[in-house]
């Protein structure tokens, strides 16, 4: 099958992030369906420039918003599991704050992120109005400000395809791929007065060497222990995360973000993580950590873009 995904869907970790949310102003559709087309090319022209600097973007379209778009072609104008973020109450509360588009922009230069970014609102501008936009960095070697290692378990080279992109099962979105986003606000003085044994038991991996603990040392509330689900025929639930840190000395957590060809592996593990499994077993690194934001996005092929008129 001809690449025809966005090239943000499955890039390799890069050091610098943006992500950008915004709002179409009501009555601008017919206008956004023309800059949106010409973001493409914009993206094609930035990565030939900054090529050799990892230049990648997705941009997708919120769940609520779908079905005010009037420009879509084909039979279904809607991908086919596309719903709301799951909003949960138990352990933690996972709010829903839905927003219409979202910018997922990406290299090693943060001068280079920063460029692209002017340049597609630029485009936008005039139907859009911005959300908000939460400036991503890497944090010493890809740790999450906790300090522990993130992203160790994705999944890796041609796999991240066959986790992250829809297939022939949904044929007019195929290669498409469904995202969740979340910022998370950490509680890091509540984190660092934990003992480095009760940040492991929180994770269920050991911290400087990033090692997976044997299951039987997990504890049934560890974060790994409760992301970690499979399904009736015992194969692994998986998702491709492209999280990363944000944030200043007074505020600062992780910008969360799952892509995949199902949105319901995310709802599973956000599930087990808030609501745990039938003896109560909640997941206690969101004791440390506070979702503010919760969001359902699809990001469409290439195709899709080409299409638009
Ligand atoms: C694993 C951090 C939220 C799903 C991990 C790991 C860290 C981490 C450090 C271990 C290394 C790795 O495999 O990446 C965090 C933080 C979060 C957060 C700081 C929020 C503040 C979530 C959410 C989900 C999720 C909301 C999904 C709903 C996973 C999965 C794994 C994982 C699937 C791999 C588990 C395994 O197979 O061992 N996370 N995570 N995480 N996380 Fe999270």
């Amino acid at each position: 099958m001809p690449a025809n995904y966005q090239s943000g869907t499955v890039a390799d970790a890069t050091s610098d992030a943006l992500f950008i949310t915004l709002n179409v102003k009501p009555g601008y559709e017919h206008q956004l369906s023309q800059a949106l087309k010409q973001t493409q090319k914009i993206i094609v022209t930035s990565q030939q420039k900054f090529s050799g600097q990892s230049l990648h973007a997705v941009i997708a379209i919120g769940s609520e918003y779908w079905d005010r778009l009037s420009f879509s072609e084909g039979n279904s104008s809607r991908p086919a599991l596309l719903t709301s973020f799951p909003q949960l109450h138990g352990a933690a509360n996972m709010p829903s704050t839905p927003a219409d588009l979202l910018l997922h922009l990406r290299s090693n230069r943060r001068d280079i992120t920063f460029q692209l970014a002017r340049e597609l609102l630029a485009e936008l501008s005039d139907t859009v109005e911005i959300v908000e936009e939460v400036s991503c960095f890497r944090y010493l070697d890809a740790r999450d400000l906790t300090g522990f290692v993130d992203g160790t378990e994705n999944p890796q080279g041609d796999h991240k395809k066959e986790v992250a992109l829809v297939g022939e099962e949904d044929a007019f979105f195929a290669q498409g791929s469904y995202i969740h986003l979340q910022r998370y606000v950490h509680d890091l003085n509540h984190w660092e007065r934990l003992s480095l044994k009760e940040q492991e038991d929180t994770y269920g991996r050991t911290k400087l060497d990033n090692i997976e603990y044997p299951s039987a040392e997990k504890s049934l509330t560890a974060h790994t222990k409760r992301a970690s689900l499979k399904d009736s025929e015992g194969n692994s639930l998986e998702i491709l995360r492209h999280s990363m840190p944000y944030g200043s000395v007074s505020e600062a957590g992780l910008l969360f973000a799952s892509y995949c060809r199902t949105p319901e592996n995310f709802t599973l593990m956000l599930k087990s993580m808030v609501e745990g499994d039938a003896h109560g077993h909640t997941d206690h690194l969101m004791q440390f950590t506070s979702a503010v934001t919760g969001q359902s996005f699809f990001a469409p092929s290439l195709d899709w873009f080409s299409k638009l008129k």
